[in-house]
C-alpha cells in the first residue's frame, strides 16, 4: 500500500500561500481546508482563493470542504481542476448524487465523517467514493490532539475497502504526527493529512519524508 502525505495549509502563512507551497514541494497533494464559519466555528477562504491556488500550486490540491450548502457549492470547487473534493456526510442531503456530480466534473469524490458520525452510510455506498476521510479531531482547528475513539472507524473502513476490492483511499485528518502515524497506518489509513506536524518543522520536505517513512514501515 503506498502512503501519501498531504500537508494541511491551515497551518501555513495565510498571506504567503505560494511561498509556503514551495516549502512542501515533495508532498503528494496539498490539503486545502475550506471553512465557512457555520459548519465549523472557524473561517478560512472560499472559491476564488482555491481557484487561484489551483493556478499556482505545483502539487495536486485535496480540497476539504467544511461548509454548509455543500450540495450546491462542491461542484464549483471540482470545476477549478483540483484533484479531489471532500464533502462532509453531515452537510449533504444526498451523498451519492453529490459524489456523482463531483466525479462528472472531473475530480475525485471524497466523503468525510466527523468523530461522532458513524460510517454506515459511507460503507453502504462504497463504489461511489474515491476516498474516505475519517476525521480524527473535531473539524475546525489545527493543532488538536488525535481522538483515540475515532480509530476504530479507520480499522472498520479498511476492512470494508479491502473486502470490496475497490481502489479507495483512506484518509485521516487531525492530530497526525510522528508519534502516532505508524500506529494509524497499521490500522489501515494510507493518506495522512498533517498540518502543524509539517509546518512547524524547520525543514518541511524532510518532515514529509520522515512521516512517509514512519507510515510505510508498517508490515
Ligand atoms: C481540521 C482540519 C485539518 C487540520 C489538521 O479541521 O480539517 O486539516 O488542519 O491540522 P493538524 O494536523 O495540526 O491537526
Ligand atoms: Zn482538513
Amino acid at each position: 500500500m503506498s502512503v501519501r502525505v498531504h500537508p494541511s495549509i491551515l497551518s501555513a502563512d495565510f498571506v504567503n500561500f505560494e511561498r509556503d507551497f514551495s516549502s512542501i514541494s515533495s508532498c503528494d497533494s496539498i490539503h486545502v481546508d475550506v471553512m465557512d464559519g457555520h459548519f465549523v466555528p472557524n473561517l478560512t477562504f472560499g472559491l476564488p482563493m482555491v481557484a487561484r491556488m489551483q493556478e499556482v500550486a505545483e502539487r495536486p490540491l485535496d480540497v476539504h470542504l467544511m461548509i454548509e450548502n455543500v450540495d450546491t457549492l462542491a461542484v464549483r470547487y471540482a470545476d477549478t481542476g483540483v484533484q479531489s473534493v471532500t464533502f462532509h456526510l453531515e452537510a449533504t442531503r444526498d451523498a451519492v448524487s453529490l459524489a456523482r456530480k463531483i466525479r462528472a466534473a472531473g475530480a475525485r469524490a471524497a466523503i468525510a465523517v466527523k468523530p461522532g458520525t458513524g460510517l454506515e452510510d459511507v460503507l453502504s455506498n462504497l463504489p461511489e467514493f474515491d476516498m474516505i476521510l475519517v476525521m480524527t479531531v473535531e473539524p475546525g482547528f489545527g493543532g488538536q490532539p488525535l481522538l483515540e475513539a475515532t480509530l476504530q472507524k479507520v480499522a472498520d473502513a479498511r476492512a470494508a475497502i479491502d473486502k470490496s476490492g475497490l481502489e479507495i483511499l483512506l484518509q485521516v485528518d487531525g492530530g497526525i504526527d510522528a508519534s502516532n502515524i505508524a500506529r494509524v497506518a497499521k490500522l489501515g489509513a494510507d493518506t495522512f493529512v498533517a498540518g502543524s506536524a509539517v509546518f512547524k518543522a524547520a525543514d518541511r520536505n524532510e518532515q514529509i519524508a520522515h512521516l512517509r517513512d514512519l507510515a510505510s514501515a508498517t508490515p
